[in-house]
């Protein structure tokens, strides 16, 4: 029986996602437009926490200020019959053709300037229904062609629009952090910022870095082959995990936007490990919302759309307690012992020792013997069966 939601377990989804109409570059919509308004309705008698989204998913592009205004109304009275939360908002700067060539970083600057015109006016919005994440997704900041964009001259637009849109933040006092969503391509050839590892670089170089952190979503990192939960891990190292987008990906291809879990499993379940559990020893922890941006396949109709957004949910609590049973079996804590995973958090120098201590040990290097070092497994085999296993419900 997979266990029921609710608010405390604190699941949000973006409006795009059970929103999605099924139109793709081959095929028209499969599915009715859906309002907002329903949206939360029905994510709320689900179990959800809250829901986020970009300006335009709740206020269409070219709106007057007086529709503005009646689509905002309208949404926070749901809010408040439902008591969802919108923790995170973020700007649409890539579905309007005026951003083909990108938002920050298109090569025309007018385009540039209503870019950060659009996001600021979005962050006021946020501010004002409480959301204390903004993440920026560059989908258009890249190009198809080396030619056609001046990487460096780019990243300095990319910072500048950042580092611009940080101060306003500052300035006006609002509770809010930054956190950048990678991407490595799709819709353009080539997206700047395109891994965890990129942003981070990114991110150092801003002028206020403290305040600006990762969006990482599982299937773009996984969209270039990368290890989304090693991922995260060096973002909580890094203290930047500021927010996180689940959902499944099968391989390097185009984004799939799967239900959470319906793609790596094993990785998910060593993801849900990490967010669950990474205080259990002391480190750094991801306590924020855990956010599902994920895409119900075309195939499906609205009962379908309902379907993938509890699945969603259930996949993820019932990893939660997969993980937790790992944990506690006294087998898997042998095992661990054994693999000699614990033994990594000392120090590979004692307290106080200097590297001229060490080359002073003689135990350490001449007397060192690496062949008998050498002769000894790991386990590292046995332990992933272990997890295997338990993920399966066989123990
Ligand atoms: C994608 C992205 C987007 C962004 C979202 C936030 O699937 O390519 O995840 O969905 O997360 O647009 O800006
Ligand atoms: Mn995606
Ligand atoms: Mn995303």
């Amino acid at each position: 029986m997979a266990p029921t939601p609710t608010p405390a377990d604190r699941f949000t989804f973006g409006l795009w996602t059970v929103g999605w109409q099924g139109r793709d570059p081959f095929g028209d919509a499969s599915r009715p437009a859906l309002d907002p308004v329903e949206s939360v309705h029905e994510l709320a008698a689900r179990g959800a926490y809250g829901v986020t989204f970009h300006d335009d998913d709740l206020v269409p592009f070219g709106s007057t200020d007086g529709d503005r205004d009646k689509h905002i109304s309208r949404f926070k009275d749901a809010l408040a019959e439902t008591g969802m939360q919108v923790p995170m908002m973020t700007t649409n700067l890539f579905t309007h053709p005026v951003f083909k060539d990108g938002g920050f970083t298109s090569n025309d600057r007018s385009v540039r300037r209503f870019a950060l015109r659009k996001v600021a006016r979005n962050i006021d919005l946020a501010a004002e229904l409480g959301a204390q994440t903004y993440v920026f997704w560059g989908g258009r900041e890249g190009a198809e062609y080396d030619g056609a964009k001046d990487v460096r001259a780019a990243l300095d637009r990319y910072r500048e629009g950042i580092d611009a849109l940080a101060g306003y933040v500052l300035e006006k006092g609002y509770d809010m952090r930054f956190a950048i969503e990678p991407k490595p391509n799709e819709p353009r050839g080539d997206i700047l910022l395109p891994t965890v590892g990129h942003a981070l670089a990114f991110i150092a170089e801003l002028e206020h870095s403290d305040m600006v952190g990762l969006n990482p979503e599982v299937g773009h990192e996984q969209m270039a082959g990368l290890n989304f939960a090693a991922g995260i891990a060096q973002a909580l190292w890094a203290g930047k995990l500021f927010h996180i987008d689940l959902n499944g990906q099968r391989s390097i291809k185009f984004d799939q936007d799967l239900v959470f879990g319906h793609g790596d499993l094993l990785n998910a379940f060593f993801l849900v490990d990490l967010l669950e559990h990474a205080g259990a020893d002391g480190g750094p922890t991801y306590d924020g919302p855990r956010h599902f941006d994920y895409k119900p396949s075309r195939t499906e109709d609205m009962a379908g759309v309902w379907d993938s957004a509890e699945a969603c949910m259930s996949t993820y609590l019932l990893l939660k307690e997969r993980t937790a049973a790992y944990r506690a079996d006294p087998e898997v804590q042998a095992a661990l012992e054994a693999s000699g995973v614990s033994t990594l958090r000392r120090p590979t120098l004692d307290p106080g020792e200097s590297l001229e201590d060490l080359l002073a040990d003689r135990s350490a290097y001449e007397d060192f013997d690496a062949e008998t070092a050498a002769r000894h497994g790991f386990g590292f085999v046995r332990l992933n069966q272990l997890a295997l296993e338990h993920l399966l419900g066989a123990r």
